[in-house]
């Protein structure tokens, strides 16, 4: 193909940067290319700011929250496990910290995901919370698995799922996991380098490949672009190495960031995979690419209204008509489990500073099941579980972040071990003045916690976890 050629087939598209373009599998080319941006799209970027703010203001129901957690039951088990501990004698680690995990609310996510994104398949990214009730649940619900390791595929398989429910996304695998997945016939993975691509070659030659492509997730809460992801600019030197050593390329993959908020990358991102589709067809002669798989990024406070962008996106780049045989696959974490779980956790110390100022200091922390403070820039929000022999589940107003007139106990909080990091809230201000024995929980702490927690100067952070299923019966 000659760079002429590219430049009518995307009249804006090739401009001023290299890549490789192959000649029907022939020697390659080096065309000039700056690619993408001009599939036929019905908005400017210009104009998807605009847009995406008009639909906001227009939706006020993307604010509300589908989510119906069972607080009854979570306060109940909550006041039921601490009753159990007595602090004056029980063992040590009796009184650590805990979750109570709503199974129900994990069947209410799954239908709302449903309702709003009918035509994608979720691949749930097991690293955000691999217990195995969970992955159990969501299985015999029909959700797929996103794997990013071997450990990962073998929890997997071990549960009973089949191999093709399962996307090896990981960018960059070691080649001896590479060998277990094919021995496995984990045929799906990504790729984003041409390295990747010989390893692949070489140790699993009839892999189901998903190009992924860098996004702009510049106010994600967790960046991923930075790390993996083609830029466009790559994308012709992938393809073609796909096609020189007759590789099996079926999809592109992207990621917008973990916590997205800005969904116009949403757009963007599906935009520019429908550029590399064209490119893998009309330009490469290769067989059509058939499946896109549009990542994770998703969370409850905003599902409606990514959902609504994601699926304007797909209605115009890759519409469900009989002409275009794609499906459409996404890899949740987040949103599947984040709001499934609370934490309790105990005041084991306490330093009063002044008359109404006090260092609080409970057992789980940064090192722990908070790791999400650090790791996930998440601020989990204490609120007061028991005070002076009273439980506060359902007082709202039991903390504030800011000072007022039923909130006056300044405090900070503090993890277990002797890291001065280990600062769960340098500043929070509660209604009771706590005391040691106290109790606090905290909520939305299922994505990114226990599976990164810590055993680090001997704080064992494997807390017990009371499941509660759709009917509030606790899971024996
Ligand atoms: C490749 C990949 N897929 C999916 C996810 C899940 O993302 P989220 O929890 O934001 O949905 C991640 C998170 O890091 C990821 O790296």
């Amino acid at each position: 193909m000659s760079v002429q050629s590219a430049q009518e087939y995307y009249p804006h598209g090739f401009q001023n940067s290299s890549a490789t373009l192959v000649e029907d599998g022939a020697a390659a080319a080096v065309a000039t290319v700056s690619p993408g941006i001009d599939v036929k799209a019905r908005f400017t970027d210009d104009e998807l700011a605009v847009h995406l703010d008009k639909l906001r203001k227009q939706h006020p129901e993307f604010s509300i929250l589908p989510h119906q957690p069972a607080h009854a039951v979570i306060s109940q088990q909550m006041t039921q496990h601490i009753a159990r501990i007595n602090a004056e004698t029980c063992l040590p680690g009796e009184e650590n910290s805990f979750f109570v995990g709503d199974l129900g609310e994990i069947d209410n996510l799954h239908r709302n995901w449903k309702k709003h994104l009918p035509r994608v398949q979720p691949f749930y990214a097991v690293k955000c919370n691999p217990n195995p009730v969970v992955l159990t649940r969501l299985a015999s619900m029909g959700v797929n698995f996103d794997c990013a390791s071997k450990l990962e595929i073998e929890t997997i398989l071990g549960l009973g799922v089949a191999p093709e429910r399962i996307i090896y996304a990981n960018p960059c695998k070691m080649a001896s996991f590479i060998r277990y997945a094919s021995d496995k016939r984990v045929l799906k993975s990504t790729f984003d380098n041409v390295e990747e691509l010989h390893k692949i070659k070489k140790f699993h030659p009839d892999s189901q490949l998903f190009l992924r492509i860098a996004t702009d997730d510049s106010t994600a809460q967790c960046r991923l672009s930075t790390k993996y992801g083609a830029d466009l600019e790559n994308v012709c030197e992938l393809v073609a190495t796909c096609k020189e050593l007759q590789l099996n390329l079926c999809g592109v993959s992207f990621h917008v960031g973990s916590g997205a908020n800005d969904f116009s990358t949403l757009y963007k991102a599906t935009r520019d995979a429908r550029w590399v589709f064209d490119l893998v067809q009309n330009e490469f002669h290769m067989q059509p690419l058939t499946v896109l798989d549009v990542g994770g990024g998703f969370q409850l406070e905003s599902f409606a209204e990514a959902a609504h962008v994601l699926n304007m996106a797909l209605d115009e780049f890759f519409p469900a008509d009989s002409s275009n045989n794609v499906s459409i696959i996404a890899e949740p974490g987040r949103y599947f489990v984040a709001s499934a779980f609370t934490l309790g956790a105990n005041v084991i110390a306490k330093r009063k500073v002044s008359p109404r100022e006090s260092m609080i200091y409970i057992n789980d922390g940064v090192y722990g099941n908070m790791n999400c403070i650090l790791f996930d820039h998440q601020e989990p929000t204490p609120r007061t579980l028991h005070h002076a022999g009273a439980f506060h589940y359902f007082d709202d107003e039991s903390t504030s972040a800011t000072h007022s007139s039923s909130q006056q106990h300044k405090v900070s909080i503090w993890g277990p071990t002797c890291d001065g990091l280990d600062c769960i809230t340098k500043e929070y201000y509660m209604k009771h003045d706590l005391v040691v024995g106290d109790w606090l929980f905290f909520q939305n702490l299922g994505a990114y916690t226990s599976s990164a927690a810590t055993a680090f100067n001997g704080f064992d952070q494997q807390a017990t976890i009371i499941f509660i299923d759709e009917n509030g019966k606790v899971l024996k």
